[in-house]
């Protein structure tokens, strides 16, 4: 049967069997849906496997249930408020129990996003136009706004400096101090600061900034000299992480100065991306001319987002995550997780080779690290090593200035990465350092595709 091929072509895995995907036009005739399917299978073989990524904070497995409710709703866009009604009740119900879960004082106001960046994008935002306004009051120039941060944040607040015109004041790390606290923001405050932001639970290393000596410094300022600069805490991870696991650490609203939070649903929330949420300390803390009440479809919408329309299923997933685990739930998944966090470290301790940063503090249910003296091998090639015999996808990266010559490892230790796989993981991370021990650092070549990435 000379068509044999054609069966295939036809019925299942497509032309592209003897031809490359279609890469820069869109193909001029229709496939079966089920060679489609196929298609981008088989495109996608090469993707890494996400129980592997020890680099993402983002979430990469949820119960079967939830992914009904995602799948149930993926047809229902979120911005059609008149239409779903009920959709957006809910997304305020989990707006109020983030507000209450941050210790809010009373009634507050928030609003998804597609991730901490946006939410970030809106909150600083906010800052700007609340600053402006008081600046205006007062007769005074706006013309130069900056904001205060460490240079522990995530690229997002540089970017919100450059997209909206404020100047950055970024501390340096230096080598062995990789938060900040009052002393580092005291020389960069002025009368033109917009804000500052604070990191509980950072990309880099997972600690937090001193938030408590923070808010001290600027309740002082607003006391003493009338300066009145907001503090917006980044808890893109660490917002669903210090309520159940240091619940008396205070780094929320009942921090005077404390006015608006981020917080990534799709990080600790438990959600797939993308899932975000900003949240105010009180109505008054969202600049009014941000919110704009447009009349759709013959209702009227409060809107405060970058974007217009959106996935519903994310905000429902959240829903889902909150009422079926409760807070003890959440309590007892970051204890788990913080447990074999625990383990892992201990285990990479145990190695004789790394020393672990920041033992002992608050941090997220990560181990960062890195080799205590030198040796003819680095931590990237550590990296390479076991992603070549393992498929770990274990980043190693270099620090953000200062301490740009300090280089560091980081494993997350989501639920997926239960006590047998961290075992494994630290048997793993031995048999490569046996390798380089016996082989050399890797080639340059081979360094090239270690992952270094470490923003999400
Ligand atoms: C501290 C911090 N802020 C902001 C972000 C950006 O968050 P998202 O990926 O939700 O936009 C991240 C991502 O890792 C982060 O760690």
């Amino acid at each position: 049967m000379s068509d044999a091929r054609e069966v295939f072509k036809t019925e299942a895995t497509g032309a592209w069997l003897t031809e490359a995907a279609p890469d820069r036009a869109i193909p001029d005739n229709p496939m079966p849906a089920i060679a489609a399917m196929r298609l981008v299978g088989q495109e996608l073989a090469v993707e890494g496997i996400p129980e592997r990524n020890l680099a993402t904070f983002v979430t990469t497995w949820m119960e079967p249930e939830a992914r009904i409710v995602i799948d149930e709703n993926l047809h229902r866009n979120f911005i059609d408020h008149a239409e779903y009604p009920q959709t957006f009740a809910i997304q305020q119900r989990c707006i109020r129990m983030l507000a209450e879960l941050f210790n809010a004082p009373g009634e507050t106001t928030g609003t998804s996003t597609q991730g901490s960046s946006e939410a970030i994008m809106l909150g600083a935002l906010s800052l700007k136009w609340k600053w402006r306004r008081c600046r205006e009051a007062a007769g005074k120039s706006t013309d130069s706004p900056n904001l205060v941060f460490g240079g522990d944040v995530h690229v997002v607040w540089e970017k919100f400096c450059r997209y909206f015109d404020v100047e950055p004041r970024i501390v340096p790390l230096q080598a062995g101090k990789y938060t900040i606290g009052p002393e580092d923001i005291e020389p960069h405050v002025d009368e033109n600061t917009i804000g500052v932001a604070a990191v509980v639970g950072t990309t880099f290393t997972g600690h937090t900034d001193d938030v408590v000596g923070m808010n001290d410094f600027l309740v002082e300022l607003k006391d003493k000299q009338g300066l009145d600069v907001r503090l917006h805490i980044d808890g893109a991870s660490g917002a669903f992480v210090w309520p159940f696991l240091y619940p008396d650490s205070k780094w929320d609203f009942r921090l005077e100065q404390v006015r608006s939070i981020n917080a990534s649903g799709h990080k600790f929330g438990l959600v797939y991306p993308g899932i975000g949420w900003l949240i105010f300390r009180e109505k008054s803390d969202l600049a009014e001319d941000l919110v704009f009440y447009e009349n759709y479809l013959g209702k009227t919408d409060a809107t405060f987002t970058l974007n217009f329309s959106t996935g519903s299923s994310m905000v429902l997933a959240q829903y889902y995550n909150f009422v079926r685990f409760g807070k003890a739930g959440y309590r007892a998944i970051m204890q788990v997780m913080q447990e074999n966090a625990a383990s892992l470290a201990s285990d990479i301790e145990g190695i004789g080779k790394f020393q672990i940063i920041g033992e002992g503090k608050e941090t997220l249910p990560l181990v960062a690290f890195n080799l205590a003296e030198e040796h003819p091998y680095d931590e990237f090639d550590i990296a390479f090593q076991l992603a070549a015999e393992r498929s770990w996808m274990l980043p190693a990266y270099t620090m953000p200035p200062n301490a740009q010559d300090v280089k560091m490892m980081r494993a997350l230790v989501k639920l997926t990465l239960n006590r047998s796989l961290v075992n494994t993981l630290a048997g793993d991370i031995t048999a490569a350092i046996e390798t380089l021990e016996k082989k050399g650092p890797v080639s340059e070549s081979e360094r090239r595709l270690v992952k270094t990435s470490v923003t999400h």
